[in-house]
């Protein structure tokens, strides 16, 4: 897609790296789509589904129908598979009167339903899920531990549904310092053909996760997963939910984790308060790099996970 015909929202390549775009949607269309969707309260997207593709639709039409295919034919490409979407003013005019978390709520909710339908997220039992980073912490996974980084992983390893893009948002960030996205495309993994080309590349791993996930079953998939083409591996991968059932399948699993964090390529991407990033997510893995310990240290997140859907007909309207 030439970017030159978006409409409402520049695209330029990140600065760390090019293959992810950096995406900004002007003054004027926030505040159009705000006015269509004032409407609609966060309670009444999460009741009916259909104003999810109602709202979708409304933001589309503000880039006369450019934003849609953008999205997708972006995350689709292996190339570039992941962009940052960022708004250029959240001022309380801009949005008028629409509550800023109801805003976040709303324009991520736009996006997923762009590229595709949300699985539903057992940790909250919604299209989405909210959490929170704090200093401290108990929870069962690293999830929201602020003083660690969190390992590079693709999402939706233990789930059965496929989760081709990830979308994470930042809402609200106070007092933090450190905490940077991590990313990394599988193509700038150095060690990738190490590990494509070994015998246990295609085998059936066990994958489970801990009580706070609320998913009860287990699942069997190999790391790389069937690929659209030869040369394009997809990978399912994560630390600490693959439960291997041998020392072979345990020292490859560690081998990965090793060189994965050691792997130069991996950058560090600053979200601003009411931007995201879509990605690809079996092209891309993604992680967090520790906080700087903080006492009022808060950040609020967005996550949603998804699968696209054939046919879409953002798809057919490439431009
Ligand atoms: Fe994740």
């Amino acid at each position: 897609m030439n970017t030159n015909q978006t409409k409402g929202f520049t695209v330029n390549p990140h600065p760390k790296n090019k293959r992810l775009l950096v995406a900004t949607l002007s003054r004027k269309i926030i505040n159009n789509f705000c006015k269509k969707v004032a409407p609609y309260s966060v309670q009444s997207i999460e009741y009916k589904p259909f104003l999810r593709f109602h709202i979708a639709n409304c933001l589309n039409q503000e880039t006369s129908n450019t934003l849609g295919a953008f999205l997708l034919n972006t995350i689709k490409e292996r190339g570039t598979g992941a962009v940052l979407l960022q708004c250029e003013s959240l001022e309380k005019e801009v949005l008028n009167n629409i509550d800023y978390i109801d805003f976040n709520i709303l324009l991520s909710a736009a996006v997923s339903h762009l590229i595709g339908v949300p699985n539903l997220d057992s940790m909250s039992g919604k299209f989405y899920a909210r959490f929170s980073v704090k200093n401290m912490d108990n929870s069962d996974s690293y999830l929201r531990q602020a003083h660690r980084r969190l390992e590079l992983h693709n999402d939706g390893t233990y789930v059965k549904e496929n989760t081709d893009w990830v979308i994470m948002q930042k809402m609200i960030e106070v007092d933090v310092d450190g905490g940077e996205s991590l990313l990394l495309h599988v193509d700038d993994w150095q060690d990738l053909n190490k590990f494509y080309s070994h015998d246990l590349a295609k085998q059936d791993i066990q994958w489970g996760s801990p009580t706070s996930k609320n998913v009860g079953y287990k699942t069997y998939h190999p790391i790389f997963l069937n690929e659209n083409n030869k040369n394009e591996p997809r990978m399912s991968f994560i630390d600490q939910f693959a439960e291997p059932l041998n020392i072979d399948q345990g020292l490859y699993l560690y081998e990965m984790g090793e060189s994965l964090e050691s792997e130069s390529n991996t950058f560090g991407v600053e979200l601003n308060e009411g931007s995201m990033l879509v990605i690809n997510n079996y092209s891309w893995l993604h992680g967090r790099d520790k906080f700087v310990a903080k006492k009022n240290l808060h950040r609020e997140l967005l996550r949603q996970r998804g699968a696209f859907v054939e046919n879409t007909i953002f798809e057919e309207k490439a431009l």
